[in-house]
């Protein structure tokens, strides 16, 4: 959710920054700017839409020379999408750009407006500006200006800041939102995430909230309330450059959900001793579960979908009750205090506010958290008391895949640890279970994307239609959620998805001559209560799909369409499933002329609540 970036260096800035601008894209994409600064002056050029028609504006500019700039891509949250909303926003001497909420914005927007001052623009950014800017022209001191307008500001944010007389200094600071510094080689460095800084730097440093960064041509320097000043202590990157890049592929979802096998392996790998889950590479104790009689797991989106799936696998394999909670709802209405019990967060970001405020909350209550995260060092990671990185590398795609599959792999990891642990089921089977997720779920993904034609056939049958019934019992339900997501989020197609036993309690109403129906069916046991239902629907009329085990085909052949998944056990029917549920949602959108990295509406982290 908004993306920033500064530079101040001896290179020209602009390329730099739009380079930047268009790695962060994925973080919102309904405007972009950027201000450079210099001959004493601030130049800033700004659009509705893409970095793209940013490019093309700067394109027909003339040229802007400057070794300092400041640029941000817009997730609108005050204000619509417009050019005069775009950022960066300028007030006197002070050009800033702003990831967040502001949430006292209206209270100083009346406030200076009876002083007199006439705002151009509808965001919270441009009050931030302005107080700034009131405190600036009386102190002509950035961190003493900086300092007081941030005791007066409540919200969250990330802000970039230029100052019209300095124009080879950039100030940034950070309050729940992401910021992060690096020096390079040529410059100093700023931006929201990871992605954007590791061409130019192999180590960063996340300042700590509320201290005032500032970067010019002497480095980067953590300037702190009462005058003092500290070099950051930076760390190394985790992160790959190339694997940030599109490699080949037409889209990174698709690059992406092609990825997962690797990704599957990654998340598992070194989690095991002697052929059994351990999870002493990550520092969490052995003991770590033992007292934990109740799980909570928080999550938005897909990791949502992802601990559905995985609190069924931790309630049938090891015994311990395990409720999903979705995040922006768990703090004002938690559970009744039961000792005992484990929070585990999920987040692909590591960034995302509900999330976040829900960890928070659990740990006000001395509920020990557990985070299982993609991006390295990101808020969530932080603060929980432990972290499980799922390895999956960068995720660029605005829709998740991989990170969603290995948060899968976790959970089911964390699953056969505690069964492990509890001794609920044998030590055999625990270890034929985990080689089946190491070695045959890999395996079962692959072959899911090798028939990829076959489902954009699959797809093929929804042309025409703008909603339609995902339907599955059991775990296949849990991947039911997650399918009728990702294609609504890409496809704009309107998919919900129903507990198969379920429909007939009403939403059958809806199936009408030609509604598409798309079951799952994995779990043998509910195969036949699974037939029952897809021939509710037949017979008024739906088009069903039914993707099943192959051994299950025969029983649904005279009902539906049929795409048979070669899985001979739990582990490879999960993930084949997934695998398949993507690229029905990707053929889906590709077939619309969707533009599937970047869908409209959305952001990859949403950093507000
Ligand atoms: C946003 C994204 C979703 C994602 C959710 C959770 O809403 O648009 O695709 O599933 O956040 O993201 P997280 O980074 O916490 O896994």
């Amino acid at each position: 959710m908004c993306g920033i970036i500064g530079y101040t260096g001896r290179q020209n800035a602009i390329p730099k920054i739009t380079a930047g601008l268009s790695v962060l894209e994925y973080r919102g994409y309904d405007s972009a700017g950027l201000a450079a600064a210099g001959n004493g002056r601030i130049t800033t050029i700004k659009c509705c839409g893409r970095v793209k028609d940013l490019e093309e504006k700067l394109r027909q500019t003339e040229e802007i020379i400057t070794t300092c700039a400041i640029g941000h891509t817009r997730w609108a949250t005050h204000g619509g999408v417009t050019d005069r909303n775009a950022h960066p926003h300028t007030v006197g001497y002070v050009t800033l750009v702003h990831n967040g909420i502001i949430e006292n914005e209206k209270e100083w927007r009346e406030r200076l407006t009876l002083d007199g001052y006439h705002f151009s623009s509808e965001t919270d950014t441009e009050v931030a500006a302005a107080l700034l800017n009131r405190a600036y022209q009386k102190t002509k001191d950035p961190l003493q200006a900086i300092y007081g307008v941030l005791e007066i500001l409540r919200g969250s944010y990330a802000f970039a800041m230029i100052f019209a007389d300095r124009t080879d200094e950039i100030y940034a600071v950070r309050q729940d939102s992401p910021l992060l510094i690096a020096q390079g080689e040529d410059g100093c460095y700023l931006a929201s995430d990871l992605t954007a800084l590791v061409s130019y730097a192999s180590t960063y440093c996340v300042p700590d909230e509320g201290v005032v960064v500032r970067l010019n041509q002497d480095g980067i320097f953590l300037c702190y309330k009462d005058g003092t000043q500290k070099e950051p202590i930076y760390q190394q990157s985790g992160m790959q450059h190339a694997a940030a890049e599109r490699g080949g592929y037409d889209t990174f979802m698709k690059k992406e959900i092609c990825e997962q096998p690797q990704a599957l392996r990654a998340a598992l790998n070194g989690r095991e001793a002697e052929g059994l889950p351990d999870f002493s590479i990550n520092a969490l104790p052995t003991d770590f579960f033992d007292n934990v009689h109740r799980i909570h797991i928080v999550a938005c989106g897909s990791a949502m979908h992802a601990g559905l799936l995985g609190a069924r696998l931790l309630e049938r394999d090891t015994g311990i009750p395990t409720t999903i909670f979705i995040a922006s709802e768990y703090r004002y209405h938690m559970p009744p205090k039961e000792e005992g019990t484990l929070l585990i967060a999920i987040s692909q970001s590591g960034e995302t506010a509900d999330t976040l405020a829900a960890l928070r909350a659990a740990k006000a209550r001395g509920i020990p958290v557990l985070a299982i995260v993609n991006a390295e060092n990101t808020a969530i990671a932080r603060e929980a008391a432990h972290v499980l990185y799922t390895h999956a590398g960068p995720e660029i795609a605005v829709a998740t895949t991989k990170g969603y599959c290995t948060q899968v792999a976790l959970l089911w990891m964390i699953s056969l640890f505690l069964s492990n642990r509890r001794k609920t089921i044998a030590q055999d089977t625990i270890k034929e279970r985990l080689a089946f997720l190491k070695e045959s779920a890999p395996k079962a993904i692959s072959a899911v994307i090798a028939r990829e034609s076959e489902l954009s056939h699959i797809a093929e049958r929804l042309d025409g239609h703008d909603r339609l019934f995902y339907i599955g019992r059991g775990r296949d339900y849990a991947l039911a959620a997650e399918g009728s997501l990702k294609l609504k989020e890409i496809s704009y197609v309107h998919s919900e998805a129903y507990a198969a036993g379920e429909l007939k309690h009403g939403t059958i109403s809806l199936i009408e001559p030609g509604t598409p129906v798309i079951a799952f069916c994995t779990e043998d046991a509910l195969a036949e209560k699974m037939l029952s239902n897809v021939r509710e629907v037949a017979s008024r009329g739906a088009s069903v799909t039914v993707l099943c085990k192959a051994s299950l085909s025969s029983l649904f052949l005279q009902s539906a369409v049929v795409f048979p998944l070669d899985c001979e056990n739990d582990e490879t029917a999960v993930f084949a499933m997934m695998t398949a549920m993507q690229l029905i949602a990707y053929e889906t959108a590709r077939r619309r002329g969707c533009d599937v990295d970047k869908p409209r509406n959305l952001a990859k982290s949403v950093t507000v609540e």
